[in-house]
């Protein structure tokens, strides 16, 4: 796709000109930088944001900076486990250097290669799972999306998007419905905007319109994204998307989820367990402009929803495709992570 969503060089962390700790927070809280894989490459660059903003004396220095940047980026946003787990493969480089005594420099060498290493892995996850998921989307097909997960929201081709580029790549025309994903609009502002740089055929609808494209036979397939997948499979993505997935069982509709094993957090037992982010008022009742909704109107606005297990179809990961039931596939797919 080309498109660089967070630039690492030469020392500094460059998501549109963002250099300290307070800038990366920023710009993950307010989601400038956006979508479960891209937040955890930034997270692991974050941490050598804050090592060099401490000015670290030594090595135990460095470990503290490391510690007390990973606190504040843990506290940015709950729903993302990519996050949570990119702060914890940077803290488990100082655990292995505080056992070998390294130099400050080896270990900040060290944290570095593994924030590098995270963020090409990335890449290759994605262009597996588009190879994965491109034989689902075949020619003249209707693929629904939900939210973004795509260049966008990652640090190569996407997730739920990356079978959508591969597919059109090996040459198949097919439409994608994109829904414009209230209040922050990631579907109409981001997808439609990757989709169409790709040359792929892209319809934004509102949220509300999916069950009536459904119904009309536009759809043959809906694939979306996840910020983290429980051990039985229940799974938290964007809100909207379990009115998604509960309107394509009702039409019989194939509903995937596009994840790396990054995205399944085996820490959590259901969906139950997933922390769900609430996000500010503003964005539902003003979120791009004139209010919408009385000032003294109560607003909720959970950024995430949780689909159960029996309305996901299966799970488009880079080792393949997860079927039901869920619960051994993921277990297999966490434990043997990106290389075995
Ligand atoms: O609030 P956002 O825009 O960060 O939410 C993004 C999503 O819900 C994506 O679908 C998910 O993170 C997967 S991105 C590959």
């Amino acid at each position: 796709m080309g498109v660089e969503v967070i630039k690492w060089r030469e020392g500094t962390l460059s998501i549109v000109d963002q250099t300290t700790v307070d800038a990366v927070v920023e710009a993950i809280r307010q989601l400038r930088v956006r979508g479960a894989p891209a937040i955890g490459v930034c997270a692991a660059y974050g941490i050598l944001v804050g090592i060099r903003e401490n000015g670290s004396a030594d090595s135990a220095a460095v470990i503290q900076a490391v510690e007390q940047t990973a606190a504040r980026l843990a506290a940015t946003r709950p729903t993302a486990v990519n996050l949570f787990w990119a702060l914890d493969r940077m803290r488990a480089v100082t655990a292995r250097a505080e056992a070998a005594a390294m130099s400050k420099e080896a270990l900040y060498r060290a944290l570095e290669a593994e924030a590098a290493a995270i963020d090409q892995e990335n890449v290759a996850l994605c262009e597996a799972i588009g190879r994965t998921g491109a034989p689902l989307v075949t020619e003249n097909a209707g693929v629904l999306t939900h939210c973004n997960a795509g260049a966008l929201a990652t640090a190569g081709a996407g997730t739920a998007l990356a079978p959508l580029f591969r597919a059109s790549e090996e040459g198949r025309r097919f439409t994608v419905y994109a829904d414009e994903t209230r209040p922050l609009l990631q579907g109409a502002r981001l997808t439609a905007w990757e989709l169409v740089q790709a040359g792929v055929e892209v319809v934004v609808i509102c949220d509300n319109m999916a069950a009536q494209v459904m119904r009309e036979g536009k759809i043959d397939l809906a694939i979306v994204g996840a910020d983290r997948i429980a051990a039985n499979g229940d799974t938290a993505n964007k809100i909207g998307t379990y009115g998604v997935a509960v309107l394509a069982r009702a039409h019989d509709i194939p509903f995937y989820v596009a994840a790396p094993y990054s995205t399944f957090d085996p820490k959590v037992a259901t969906g139950d367990d997933i922390p769900i982010e609430l996000r500010p008022a503003e964005e539902v009742s003003q979120g791009f402009g004139p209010r919408t909704a009385p000032a003294l109107a109560a607003i909720y606005n959970p950024a995430f929803d949780v689909t159960p297990a029996r309305l996901i179809t299966g799970f488009i990961t880079e080792k393949g495709i997860i079927a039901p039931p869920f619960r051994e596939g993921i277990a297999a797919l966490r434990e043997t992570g990106p290389n075995d």
